[in-house]
């Protein structure tokens, strides 16, 4: 059955703003009675949950045939057409410290292509959306890709591999060398707000490996729509099966994946 993309965002953004609400009021409230590990480095509390229960609950109510992929609960595989993948919480570490990056992350496949994408930042109160073909806005303003042509005046963002520590040298030399080609690096820590801000063009590129689907469904829909580039490490499109992305300009895409190619090539080839 097709619904109308506006009506489906409709309900995402319904979602979020619950969501937000909740993971607003909670800010400065974890205590470590409150945070289980998940494996090392990598945390849940129960804002994740209870932001996720929202989401699935409000678009369940809605569409209670569609399928779910979700960070904390639900991993269908969606034999059904459409089918959400959710991170209620993008940037549970800083999150958990108080410091103030994090987001929340909503998309929507349609027979396995991602067709909607929503990232929500509730201390901006910043609301990013974009749908296959309608370009991308952040609260409801297009929004477009950086114009730097130059990776001597662009900002890279990143993320650090902490559940592959085993690729830390690796990932060290593609720092070193890309750091030697560009304005400067941020690491900020929510990959979501990451791919979010290339879009709008707030920085120019990024590059992390080993994330999940749910980190970069949405950010990868919304730099396309907004007129960037996302592969894999080799190039290629499945970022989302590896969770390897590089993303940028038309521009400086293509210099960002050879540096990460002169690196990974032979070690990470998609
Ligand atoms: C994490 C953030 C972080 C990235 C990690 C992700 P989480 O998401 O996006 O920036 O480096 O790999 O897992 O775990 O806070 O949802
Ligand atoms: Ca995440
Ligand atoms: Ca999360």
């Amino acid at each position: 059955m097709y619904i109308d993309k506006s009506e489906l965002l409709g309900t995402a953004f319904r979602a979020a703003m619950l969501a937000g609400d909740v993971i607003l009021k909670n800010i400065g409230n974890i205590s470590e009675k409150d945070i289980d590990i998940k494996q090392a480095s990598d945390f849940v509390t129960y804002v994740d949950r209870e932001s996720e229960k929202i989401i699935i609950q409000t678009i369940k109510s809605k569409y209670p045939q569609h399928h779910f992929f979700t960070e904390e609960s639900l991993k269908e595989e969606g034999s059904g057409e459409y089918r959400w993948i959710i991170d209620p919480l993008d940037g549970t570490t800083n999150y958990i410290h108080s410091y103030p990056v994090f987001s929340l992350s909503i998309a929507l496949e349609f027979n396995r292509e991602i067709i909607l994408g929503l990232i929500y930042d509730p201390l901006r109160d910043d609301l990013f959306t974009a749908e296959t073909g309608g370009g991308a806005f952040l609260n409801g303003k297009p929004i477009e890709i950086s114009t730097a042509t130059d990776l001597a005046n662009s900002l890279i963002a990143t993320g650090f591999p902490f559940r592959k520590k085993e690729l830390i040298d690796e990932y060290l030399s593609l720092f070193k060398n890309i750091f030697g080609r560009v304005c400067d690096i941020r690491r900020a820590g929510s990959a979501a707000l990451d791919l979010a801000y290339i879009a709008c063009g707030r920085c120019e590129g990024f590059f992390e490996l080993a994330l999940s689907p749910w980190d970069i469904a949405a950010g990868s829909l919304l730099i396309k729509e907004a007129g960037g580039i996302v592969t894999d490490f080799g190039g290629g499109k499945d970022y989302l099966s590896t969770g390897n992305i590089v993303a940028a300009s038309p521009f400086l895409h293509g210099a960002l994946l050879n540096e990460v190619k002169g690196v990974f090539e032979g070690i990470i080839d998609r």
